[in-house]
């Protein structure tokens, strides 16, 4: 096995702690949206789609969300945090230092993104939420809290990312119907597009 294939085994055993049901498979997903976004992805935009919310996994120490007032705060932190923790596995795999430094750079922006890979590891995670996320996310926080996380989960989609959502289609009826909220809300539409 080669060192970025082991990295990535470590950082999907380590995310399969986490106590997020939905986790394990929204960091295999994301890596598959990310691919079928852009099929020649370097390793370090792989690697860091695959542990970009790694900063959840480990409950004693995950960034919490009662701490912080402001919601973009608290995932600036989050994904701070999560660079942070992936650091120490890709160098105990061996994974070279530029790709390290790109895969940790790609968490720290991965909530907003900022230039090509950054935009693209954005558009995977957000596309991802609204793929396996958000059924289970309502489950647990119900209507208005997952409302809002999907509008901003939906404003920070790219074009093409939203024409993707929007051909989404849930099991639950309720699901299609705060889909369909959320892409007709007026402060989600795209300005100048
Ligand atoms: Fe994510």
């Amino acid at each position: 096995m080669n060192n970025i294939d082991y990295a990535k085994e470590k950082i999907c055993e380590v995310i399969s702690g986490s106590r997020v049901p939905e986790d394990p498979r929204h960091a295999d997903n994301t890596l598959e949206w990310l691919l079928r976004l852009e099929p020649d992805a370097g390793e370090a935009l792989q690697l860091a789609a695959l542990a970009h919310d790694i900063d959840r996994a480990i409950e004693e120490i995950k960034v919490r969300r009662t701490n912080f007032d402001d919601y973009d705060a608290f995932k600036a932190a989050h994904a701070r945090h999560g660079a942070e923790l992936l650091r120490p596995i890709l160098s105990a795999c061996g994974v070279a230092g530029d790709i390290a430094d790109e895969a940790c750079r790609l968490v720290t922006v991965h909530e907003v993104g900022g230039d090509a890979d950054a935009d693209l590891l954005k558009d995977a995670d957000s596309i991802s939420y609204f793929d396996v996320n958000l059924p289970l996310y309502y489950q647990r926080e119900g209507w208005s809290e997952t409302k809002r996380r999907s509008l901003w989960g939906y404003r920070r989609l790219s074009a093409r990312a939203r024409k993707i959502v929007k051909n989404i289609d849930y099991e639950e009826e309720v699901i299609n119907r705060l889909l369909r909220e959320v892409i007709h809300d007026k402060s989600a539409q795209l300005y100048g597009c």
